[in-house]
């Protein structure tokens, strides 16, 4: 029996006999049904889907999908067998990751997950803490008394240095990183278009935007294989980084993994590193200019951990607000916000069929803004992640880095790497909004501010 039908277990809905399929959320329009509902307010509309069931049907112009809306059926969903990843989501994410580690399936995603796994031991994680230290540092120097920053540019330069840095060590990599970082920023931008407007042959027009997306997306794979190649003729490098560990790789008839592989794992790191981690700590930025208190308990707590000296990794355990403030800002402020999967047998979830071969989505933003999971769900309280009130949050409620096969190999990186750079940034800086701030949501590839620019003052 399959995880998916244990989930069958979950409270039935309303009703005297339970149905056989979920029910559908009223209001679809004729040929599109849900998807323009999607469109026009993604985050207003599945956030909305709980008032209809735990589980409901949404209509995606020709197809039906699934909507998942409670937390225990989101924990089954995700580490049941009957469904892989799939669906509109990373039917659009291959055209940039081909056959990675985050769009593989199966055997194939076994594999390649075991083969990086010593790349995020945790005590590589000290290692590349320096790195993470040394970038926050340069970030923080290279700022100026009274100017505008653009906060989000900087973070996504930042965390391009790092996950490049860290992972991807070579001679060129300070340089490469930067030019990463430009071409990343184009192509996510369009994917995202992708993603929603499913016009394939209108993104073949030579337009200027289309021109540019192409562009940008050759010169990220140029730029992969010239620091494959770089790392190939200069021999080894740093022993255990993910470079090192693709490179060493042999399957199980001895044979290593081609360059193609190599390629494709590279760009799924670098991607998967960069965007989530820029977009949540331009989140919590923002979060603290809105919430001095705990801007000024954060700024306390560092200056008292470290007297002066530049934070370290060694400091990380000690510094417990700085660790609530990241957690609330991922909670309320999650950078991946929606995922999708796809069954692939018919199954059961909530005591519901799922057909085969059916998209399912569900929304971690709705999911940790759910007032049935988190006592005054829309307030930023960093305190509610101290021990005594964590316990409290049910189980799958909070999952920004998922569960499951899929879960997030670069959890720790991202932790220590979030705590390290605010924890290094706002003691040296009060950050401010100015007039042309804009800190509406941004919906693409992950979620965040429109236009983080904030005015930065010496402390
Ligand atoms: C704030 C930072 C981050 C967040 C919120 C985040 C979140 C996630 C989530 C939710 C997934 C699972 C997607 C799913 O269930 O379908 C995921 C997968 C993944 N993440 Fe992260 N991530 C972050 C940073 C990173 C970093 C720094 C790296 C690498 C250095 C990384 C590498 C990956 C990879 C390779 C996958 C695909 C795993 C697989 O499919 O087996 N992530 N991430």
């Amino acid at each position: 029996m399959s995880a998916g039908s244990a989930a069958s277990a979950a409270p039935a809905p309303a009703g005297r006999t339970r149905p056989d399929t979920p029910p559908l959320v009223p209001g679809g329009a004729p040929l599109l049904g849900h998807a323009w509902n999607l469109v026009r307010d993604p985050l207003g509309f599945l956030a909305a889907l709980r008032d209809h069931g735990d589980l409901v049907r949404i209509r995606l112009g020709p197809r039906t999908a699934y909507a998942v809306c409670a937390p225990q059926l989101a924990g089954a969903l995700l580490k049941s067998p009957d469904y892989i990843v799939g669906g509109p989501l990373w039917d659009t994410l291959e055209v940039l990751l081909g056959k990675g580690v985050a769009t593989s399936n199966g055997p194939l995603h076994r594999r390649q997950r075991r083969m990086m796994q010593p790349a995020f031991r945790p005590e590589r994680i000290a290692d590349y803490a320096r790195v993470m230290a040394e970038e926050a540092q340069a970030t923080a120097g290279r700022w100026r008394d009274g100017e505008t920053v653009d906060v989000s540019a900087e973070m996504f330069r930042t965390a391009v240095r790092v996950v490049s840095r860290s992972l991807l060590e070579v001679d060129s990599i300070g340089e490469k990183a930067d030019r990463i970082s430009d071409s990343l920023h184009t192509v996510f931008e369009g994917l995202y278009r992708r993603m929603v407007l499913s016009v394939g042959p209108l993104y073949r027009v030579p337009t200027p935007a289309n021109r540019r997306f192409e562009r940008a997306l050759a010169d990220l794979h140029a730029l992969v294989d010239e620091i494959v190649a770089e790392r190939r003729r200069c021999g080894d490098g740093t022993e255990e980084d993910l470079l090192a560990v693709l490179l060493g790789a042999r399957d199980e008839s001895g044979q290593p993994l081609t360059d193609q592989e190599i390629h494709d794992h590279v760009v799924s790191l670098v991607v998967a590193g960069a965007e989530n981690v820029a977009s949540t700590l331009a989140w919590t930025f923002h979060l603290l200019t809105e919430h001095p208190e705990h801007e000024r308990r954060l700024v306390e707590e560092v200056n008292q951990v470290t007297r002066g000296r530049p934070v370290a990794f060694a400091d990380l355990t000690e510094l417990r607000h700085t660790r609530n403030v990241v957690t609330e800002a991922m909670r309320i402020r999650p950078a991946a916000w929606i995922f999708t999967r796809r069954s692939v047998v018919e199954t059961t979830l909530g005591g519901y069929r799922i057909p085969a071969d059916a998209d399912i989505v569900y929304s971690v933003y709705a999911m940790q803004r759910d007032p049935r999971s988190f006592e005054r769900h829309l307030e930023f309280d960093p305190d509610r992640w101290n021990p005594e009130r964590a316990a409290d949050v049910p189980e799958f409620a909070m999952m920004p880095f998922s569960v499951g096969n899929r879960k997030c190999p670069g959890d720790h990186f991202s932790l220590a790497e979030l705590t390290l750079i605010l924890a290094t940034v706002a003691p040296k800086w009060r950050l401010s909004p100015v007039e042309w701030t804009d800190t509406r949501t941004k919906v693409g590839i992950t979620l965040h501010p429109r236009r983080l620019v904030l005015r930065a003052d010496r402390r």
